[in-house]
């Protein structure tokens, strides 16, 4: 990985600040805002019509369609779903699978997800459904399959997981989840929000009804894309306009896409042409994954590096798997406490020394309280991407040794 030409696609990083912060949201690359500003120049006007730029406009939300099922390993670019946010996507969805569902019949959901695959599925209690916890190994802070399988019955009808947590930063082996959710009757739903900007996804290998990812968190424009499974999504109640029918995207894209948005998105598809030298207009699937793999390797050096650093301060606990032996599982987002100060006393004391990074519970409200961290404030969390660096952790570490000791 070149990690200068890398750094030198985002003009939003040229400052002294480190950014630690990429959970909550990455930067973009130069190309993106490029696609935006050529989209308002050039082609900002309703699709579907006849003229050129309306021809434009609708080649853009297709193509954007398009890259995200290249990136996700999706069959088709009908199968993507865009929507404002990961949140809002799985509330959709969760209303408009409630009418498929009995009363009695139950959904299981983690104590690790952020509360965006949580909320929607507690929700459905309203409607009878029963809804279970799969709770967290508090020393090895893993989802254990043993637990799953006890919780599993022959009323379930969806296990909701996340593949990575945006605390814990450890990918679960989501391809054997999915097997035995699957073997039980059950579908799944996976929250990639926290994955998709360290990993490869391959939806179709994986076999899962559902995948969801926020494009804000993976180098794109705020917003979030949604993957469903063909013979599901044609089952699915749409929750749009009755003139509308049955056809995808658009049975579950509300109002007029969001175009800019869709422009933003081929900026990502350029940023990765500029990085991996690719020039013409296709971009296929295996140069994605060629490209994900690279970051993967990076970014795992740069996760135990951050890793090894924290542990040798005495006084902090790193919330999160620490485990040489499981190398591989982990991504650069590590969060940890420290004995001689409050989470929000070290983000602040950073930001001081121009470190950006967070504290609190970030949403995943229900495994912080589950690991008695709510009254303590929560935890600090260093989240980095492919375009942070050794040195950048280095100084971080320096710093934070002069703020606990
Ligand atoms: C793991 C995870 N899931 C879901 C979300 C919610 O994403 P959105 O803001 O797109 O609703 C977040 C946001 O922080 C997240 O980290």
């Amino acid at each position: 990985m070149d990690v200068q030409l890398i750094r030198r696609q985002f003009s939003s990083l040229n400052h002294d600040w480190i950014l630690f912060e990429n959970a909550g949201g990455t930067q973009v690359p130069d190309q993106v805002m490029q696609r935006v500003a050529n989209f308002y120049r050039e082609a900002n006007v309703q699709p579907g019509d006849f003229y050129p730029k309306a021809v434009q406009s609708g080649q853009t939300v297709q193509e954007a369609h398009r890259f995200i099922a290249e990136l996700l390993g999706a069959p088709s670019p009908h199968q993507i779903i865009f929507g404002p946010s990961a949140t809002a996507l799985n509330r959709l969805m969760s209303v408009s699978l409630q009418q498929r569902w009995q009363e009695g019949d139950e959904i299981i959901v983690t104590v690790s997800d952020h509360e965006a695959n949580v909320t929607p599925w507690v929700f459905l209690e309203k409607f009878g459904l029963k809804v279970k916890f799969w709770p967290i190994n508090p020393d090895s802070f893993d989802l254990e399959t043993e637990q799953l399988k006890n919780l599993l019955t022959d009323r379930t009808v969806l296990v909701a997981f996340p593949h990575i947590s945006n605390i814990l930063g450890t990918e679960n082996p989501v391809a054997e989840i999915i097997r035995m959710v699957h073997d039980a009757g059950a579908l799944v739903y996976v929250d990639g929000v926290a994955s998709t900007p360290h990993r490869v996804i391959d939806v179709a290998e994986w076999d899962v009804d559902f995948f969801v990812f926020s494009t804000y968190k993976t180098f794109g424009p705020h917003g979030a894309a949604l993957y469903v499974k063909e013979d599901i999504l044609k089952q699915l109640a749409s929750v749009n306009h009755f003139f509308i029918g049955n056809k995808s995207p658009v049975k579950f894209e509300l109002g007029t896409p969001n175009l800019e948005g869709c422009a933003a998105i081929l900026g990502i598809r350029d940023y990765f042409k500029a990085i991996t030298g690719i020039t013409g207009d296709s971009f296929p699937r295996k140069k994605i994954v060629a490209l994900m793999n690279n970051i993967h390797e990076y970014e795992i050096d740069l996760a135990w590096k951050l890793i090894d650093g924290l542990t040798r301060f005495r006084s902090v606990k790193i919330i999160g798997l620490s485990d040489r032996t499981q190398r591989e599982r982990r991504v650069p987002v590590v969060a940890f406490t420290a004995d001689s100060a409050a989470p929000e006393q070290i983000m602040k004391k950073l930001a001081d020394r121009k470190i950006a990074l967070g504290s609190g519970h970030f949403y995943a409200y229900r495994l912080i309280r589950y690991l008695e961290l709510l009254q303590k404030g929560g935890v600090v969390r260093a989240s980095l991407v492919h375009y942070n660096t050794g040195e950048e952790i280095e100084r971080f570490l320096m710093q934070l040794s002069r703020i606990l000791d």
